[in-house]
């Protein structure tokens, strides 16, 4: 029969990777838990409108790499191509924001979109996204851009390049936006069909155009930061002093203008030079009118998103994503069998690792299974053992054995392996 494999792009996260996961998420939980940002989970899909509204109609994301479909009552759903949206779609539908002026939030799983896939580039991957509402003062975004840094050094990761840059504010982006449109239109024979396009829909999305020969041409283009008007210059400058503040090392780049149209002010990246092409671990910013466009009150926003599985191919091989068994449980005939059936479920019930097998093998290819699952200890006994009411206990890395009573036995092996 043929086989069916998985749908290209999406990715199967194995055992041994799960437990990186793992280890991550726990490590995001405690930071995020002691800067006071709280747990929300929000569905994986949402109204089409609602990303068409935040992230821009003529974005790539939206564009070109959305999973939509009509449900069965013809409306349009979309599977989430990230989470700030349905955030603050949850926010505003129950009235967070009412209840705690500021409101810190963050949100872990998977995304969607239908982008080319390569290394680093997925179809479905986890993002760890970080969302903070109701505070428009620079320190707050030095805040978050600390609590990313730390995080992601807390995580082991190293040679990280924090990018920053400010997009400016209703008030001062729309000369810019005009600077760059008399620029590209004097160099449009050097542009590809699709920022040809965007001079018309979206001019600043040409900063971001993956095509090599655009490149030359937008290294040449007006910076937004000599367009800043003095409340966007002044929050930029003092963002940059609070993160000095912190010692936090950044360079300012000012053509990251980021490919979501919703930011405003501040936007970072995070960049990891171990990762190739797809080079981003993390990406954020401000978005100051995002929520009122959705429909909610005028409160100002930041947050982030880490990609999951970036963070975790960058992560040094320390040796901690190998499993573990406290104890293996070799009993050679069936009495011993029947005893270790009972043992071993009896310890795992009291959250020992333990592991047996039921085949009745010789003790030589327990003791490799043993060995295979990484058990620190293995526990053997066959008829003899029995009859002398004890069994042996072995360590498996200095091969020492003990015996123990078998009377006594599932206590004083959880006493030995806790105590180890
Ligand atoms: P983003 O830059 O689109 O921002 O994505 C954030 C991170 O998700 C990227 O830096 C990258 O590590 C990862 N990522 C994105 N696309 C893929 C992909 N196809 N495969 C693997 N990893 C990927 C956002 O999504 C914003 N919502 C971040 C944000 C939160 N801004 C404010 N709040």
């Amino acid at each position: 029969m043929e086989k069916i494999t998985a749908i290209r792009g999406f990715k199967d996260i194995l055992p041994q990777d799960a437990l990186l996961f793992r280890k991550i998420e726990s490590i995001a939980r405690r930071i995020f838990d002691s800067f006071g940002f709280r747990e929300i989970r929000v569905p994986l899909i949402e109204k089409t409108d609602l990303f068409k509204r935040s992230i821009g109609e003529t974005t790539d994301i939206v564009e070109k790499e959305m999973y939509t479909f009509a449900d069965r009552d013809q409306e349009l759903i979309t599977l989430r191509p990230e989470a700030t949206a349905s955030v603050i779609r949850a926010y505003i539908e129950h009235n967070m924001h009412a209840a705690e002026p500021i409101t810190k939030l963050f949100t872990i799983g998977p995304m969607f979109r239908r982008e080319r896939p390569q290394k680093g580039r997925f179809r479905q991957f986890n993002q760890i996204d970080v969302e903070l509402f109701g505070e428009e003062k620079p320190q707050a975004d030095a805040e978050i851009i600390f609590m990313l840094m730390h995080f992601l050094t807390g995580c082991g990761l190293q040679n990280l390049v924090l990018e920053i840059n400010s997009l400016g504010c209703p008030a001062c982006r729309p000369s810019f936006s005009k600077a760059v449109i008399d620029f590209l239109k004097g160099s449009e024979a050097n542009l590809c069909p699709d920022c040809q396009r965007r001079i018309h829909t979206n001019p600043l999305r040409v900063f971001d155009c993956k095509v090599e020969t655009c490149a030359a041409t937008i290294a040449r283009a007006p910076a937004i930061l000599d367009f800043l008007c003095a409340d966007c210059h002044d929050h930029f400058t003092q963002v940059k002093s609070f993160l000095d503040d912190l010692n936090i090392t950044f360079a300012v780049n000012s053509r990251m203008v980021r490919g979501l149209d919703y930011y405003t002010r501040t936007a970072f990246e995070v960049k990891a030079s171990t990762l190739g092409a797809q080079n981003a671990v993390a990406g954020g910013g401000r978005y100051n009118g995002l929520v009122s466009d959705l429909g909610g009150p005028a409160v100002p926003g930041i947050g982030f998103a880490v990609g999951f599985e970036r963070l975790v191919s960058c992560l040094p091989d320390d040796g901690t994503n190998i499993f573990k068994t406290d104890l293996f449980v070799a009993a050679l005939g069936s009495k011993a069998q029947k005893i270790a059936f009972g043992l071993t479920n009896q310890l795992r019930a009291q959250g020992l690792s333990a592991e047996m097998d039921y085949a009745d093998k010789s003790l030589k290819s327990q003791l490799k299974r043993a060995d295979k699952l990484n058990a620190s200890f293995t526990l053997i006994f066959g008829d003899k053992e029995i009859e002398e009411q004890q069994a042996l206990l072995r360590n498996m890395q200095t091969k020492d054995q003990q015996a123990i009573p078998l009377d006594r036995l599932p206590e004083s092996i959880i006493k030995i392996i806790k105590e180890r």
